[in-house]
């Protein structure tokens, strides 16, 4: 049976603009993502652009990723960037203590890293290292980077064979302090933070660096109180939040990520809807000590966290249509608060967590996240289009989540999109929506729909396709009145 939702668009509103970063992505040293993922090394037969491989890349430039997170996640706080210039075969290893003590030959350094920015077209949002490294490292990295001058650093990276500094927009102050960054308080990191800061020096002519600082895990509310307390609204141009969505809750036994029933689908979907809560209550916190909105939150970690196949790499997982709809509905979080959230980066782009993209050697397929990605990237700097969603439930045993979530935005040349999640896996959903005062008339609606028959359902190297978005046709006009049969278990992106 089909359940009823009503929706209201106000397309004479304009809401705030959705920051294309919000779509933002995180590549850490971790498993396979970088090694094997993104880099292969001139030398290899994997098709590749100075060692980092063509298919990835071309891949997330068709998903016009906005800004890549690097080098960490917990490896931040242990990576020493000199180590990873001048020639390879110089560099010395690196030990990755954080994740499963595999030596790394340091071959994707900053250069590296900064030419994949460069051939995704994307912004860079380096982390730097507050936890084990000094100062003086992180005001060099900055200047190495960013200096156009006639500086030491500058002059390192000249001798390195690059002359033009790299644009950076966004630098992170430490990340997780809390715990693998160095186990501090709030109190003493806000102190800590505040004097990193002051070395982080703006060198580049046309672009502020924005600083990043360490923000809470979950529902560490207190951690935001102390940050916004003592950093102030001056000094720090974003706060970080990482939430994961696991299953059932307990990082003890996550969960498998293919091979579950509708429990785990349903509570998978409850744990990602508790985004929605944090956010109210860490922006509530940020509205107190900052009224007018001049630090940023950035969620700069999220996503799908299962029990691993650690045989294909330290904390490899499938995708599945679940983390399908776990990615439209944490977009529609977002873009909800789109006010006060200009970035949100999900774990991580290739082979680890929430992946976009697996490879097997030289192959690579895409995951139900990655075409979710793909479906909403239109609301990318858009307008956000107020609405009014009155959305049954779907009930799972004696408890119910909302089963439809939505989001609107207008482009550039008027065009709104509408993206809406149907989380009931058997039911279809009528949708009637009222389109508002559009200014026109509306003749032709397009739309495209991801969801599969299963809802296990996932892309394998065998079987790429199973899952990938096709044509939605389930949208008609009638005087005014928008009517869209939603399927069950369905990820749908409408044009208006
Ligand atoms: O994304 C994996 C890990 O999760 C990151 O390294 C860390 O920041 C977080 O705990």
């Amino acid at each position: 049976t089909a359940g009823d939702a009503t929706l209201v668009l106000h397309p004479d509103q304009d809401g705030p603009t959705i920051a294309p970063e919000i779509y933002g992505h995180f590549a850490e040293h971790l498993g396979n993502c970088i090694y094997g993922g993104i880099w292969v090394g001139p030398d290899s037969d994997i098709p590749n652009t100075r060692g980092i491989r063509n298919d990835v890349v071309d891949a997330l430039r068709k998903l016009e990723i906005p800004v890549l997170r690097w080098p960490g996640g917990c490896f931040a706080d242990e990576y020493h960037w000199k180590d990873g210039i001048g020639p390879r075969e110089k560099r010395p290893t690196i030990v990755n203590t954080s994740w499963g003590g595999v030596v790394e030959s340091n071959a994707f350094g900053t250069h590296e890293f900064m030419d994949l920015v460069e051939l995704l077209g994307c912004e860079a949002y380096i982390s730097a290292n507050v936890g084990s490294g000094t100062v003086q490292e992180m005001m060099e990295w900055v200047e190495y980077l960013t200096s156009a001058a006639d500086s030491p650093m500058a002059r390192l990276r000249r001798a390195n064979g690059r002359d033009e500094p790299w644009r950076v927009r966004y630098l992170g102050v430490g990340n997780e302090s809390w715990g693998c960054g160095g186990s501090m308080t709030p109190e003493y990191y806000a102190d800590l933070y505040r004097r990193y800061a002051t070395f982080v020096k703006q060198h580049q002519e046309d672009t502020r660096m924005l600083k990043i600082a360490c923000g809470a895990s979950g529902s560490d509310f207190n951690w935001t109180e102390v940050m916004m307390a003592k950093v102030g609204n001056r000094r720090m141009d974003g706060l970080s939040l990482h939430y994961y969505t696991l299953p059932t809750g307990n990082w003890g036994k996550k969960g498998s990520d293919t091979v579950f029933a509708e429990d785990a689908w349903f509570a998978t979907l409850k744990q990602t809807l508790r985004m929605e809560e944090l956010l109210q209550q860490h922006i509530e916190i940020m509205d107190a000590h900052d009224p007018e909105q001049n630090v940023d939150l950035l969620v700069d970690e999220w996503g799908t966290w299962y029990d691993a196949e650690d045989a294909k790499g330290i904390l490899y997982q499938q995708n599945t249509l679940r983390d399908a709809l776990v990615a439209a509905i944490n977009l529609h979080l977002f873009q909800d608060h789109a006010d006060r959230i200009s970035m949100a980066n999900i774990a991580q782009t290739v082979n680890v967590l929430q992946a976009m993209i697996l490879t097997d050697g030289p192959d690579m397929i895409l995951t139900p996240s990655y075409h979710a990605f793909e479906m909403l990237k239109v609301h990318q700097g858009g307008t956000a289009v107020p609405l009014q969603l009155l959305s049954p439930d779907y009930t799972h045993g004696d408890e119910s989540i909302p089963a439809v979530t939505a989001s609107a935005s207008r482009d550039d040349a008027g065009r709104i999109h509408l993206s809406l999640t149907n989380a009931d896996p058997a039911n279809g959903q009528t949708l009637t929506v009222t389109l508002g005062d559009l200014g026109r008339d509306v003749d032709t609606i397009t739309g495209r729909i991801l969801t599969a028959p299963e809802i296990t359902a996932h892309n394998t190297f065998d079987a790429p396709t199973v899952v990938e978005p096709t044509t939605f046709d389930g949208a008609t006009v009638t005087d005014g009145k928008l009517v869209i049969e939603l399927p069950a278990k369905s990820v749908v992106v409408i044009e208006i």
